[in-house]
């Protein structure tokens, strides 16, 4: 996104260190034992991460190519690493993600406190691919693996005050260096309204391509929510609360005239700097025209039935 502040620079620690590169030897071996399974990403990469098991095909597929595991997971933008699509593939190493735990409180008749290893347990775990559209206009499809948000919804009984939600991002500046500069009011927060996220198609993801959540891809959770622009996405969740209003959005606190609470992917209202309309899928060369509700209008459009979407963006 569009601010740039200056970074620390790389600290020679991070350059591969000997177990990331005995890791990576590890797995350069076992490629070939991968070439026959269908969790190779699109342009042959071989994967990195530990498996997940008991991954079971979602519903919810496309008919078009995933983009590969090389680029969903060294093109990122998460500004708690830096504000370089590169940085947080290089930086999140630093990112521990156990111990870790997730609240679950505000407007609800019981409150839980998650741990990880609990969460992943909660419901089955279902491939789901996706397209993902970035406000910046570039896209990418991605296989996530997780589950239906509403599944821990159901479970922390929410009361009827209960209208919107709203996500929390760790906070560690000391393993998150981007939280040293005051690019966002940190942590990072996002939002949504209670019908969308109960939606069957929002997911908690815990990881892509059959892996554990890369950590530059928000591990150890983070939500996922196809139809609208990647920052409401949010990564490294540590709290979601139940809230009666409508709750301030990091992005929307940065630049309000920007980023508004719906960000529902719409080609036919432009981001002040960036036209909507087309996208660039990355590992492609030529432009593709973007989709309204980013091609889920038949699954979302009704949650938003006689609403302004100009007005409401
Ligand atoms: N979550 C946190 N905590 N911090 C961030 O900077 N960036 C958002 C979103 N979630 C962001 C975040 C943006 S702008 C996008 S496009 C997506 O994450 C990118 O997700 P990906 O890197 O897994 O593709």
């Amino acid at each position: 996104m569009p601010i740039r502040p200056p970074f620390d620079p790389v600290p020679p620690s991070e350059i591969t260190p000997p177990d990331v590169y005995r890791e990576r030897r590890r797995f350069m071996q076992g490629a070939a034992a991968l070439a026959a399974s269908p969790w190779l990403g699109g342009a042959g990469t071989a994967l990195a991460g530990p498996k997940l098991s008991g991954v079971r095909a979602g519903a919810y597929r496309l008919d078009e190519a995933s983009t590969s595991y090389k680029d969903v997971t060294s093109y990122n933008n998460f500004y708690e690493f830096g504000t370089g699509k590169s940085d947080p593939a290089e930086r999140a190493r630093s990112l521990r993600t156990r111990p870790w735990m997730v609240s679950v409180e505000g407007e609800v008749k019981r409150a839980q406190v998650w741990d990880i290893d609990a969460l992943l347990k909660l419901a089955p775990l279902e491939e789901r691919v996706y397209r993902m559209r970035c406000v910046e206009g570039w896209s990418m499809v991605i296989p996530w693996v997780g589950f239906p948000l509403a599944e821990l919804i159901r479970r922390a009984e929410p009361t009827g005050n209960a209208r919107y939600v709203e996500f929390v991002t760790l906070s560690d500046p000391a393993r998150m260096p981007g939280q040293r500069s005051r690019i966002l009011d940190w942590p990072y927060t996002e939002g949504l309204r209670m019908d969308e996220a109960m939606h069957p198609l929002t997911i908690l993801a815990v990881g892509l391509y059959g892996e554990v959540l890369p950590n530059q891809n928000g591990a150890p959770v983070r939500l996922v929510v196809p139809w609208k622009y990647g920052f409401k996405s949010a990564k490294s969740i540590v709290k979601i609360r139940f809230v009666e209003k409508q709750p301030l959005t990091a992005w929307m606190a940065a630049a309000p005239d920007e980023y508004g609470f719906y960000s529902n992917v719409n080609p036919k209202v432009d981001h002040p700097r960036w036209s909507q309309a087309r996208e660039r899928r990355i590992g492609e060369f030529l432009k593709r025209d973007t989709l309204m509700y980013n091609g889920y209008g038949a699954q979302v459009a009704h949650l938003y039935r006689g609403m302004d979407l100009q007005k409401y963006f």
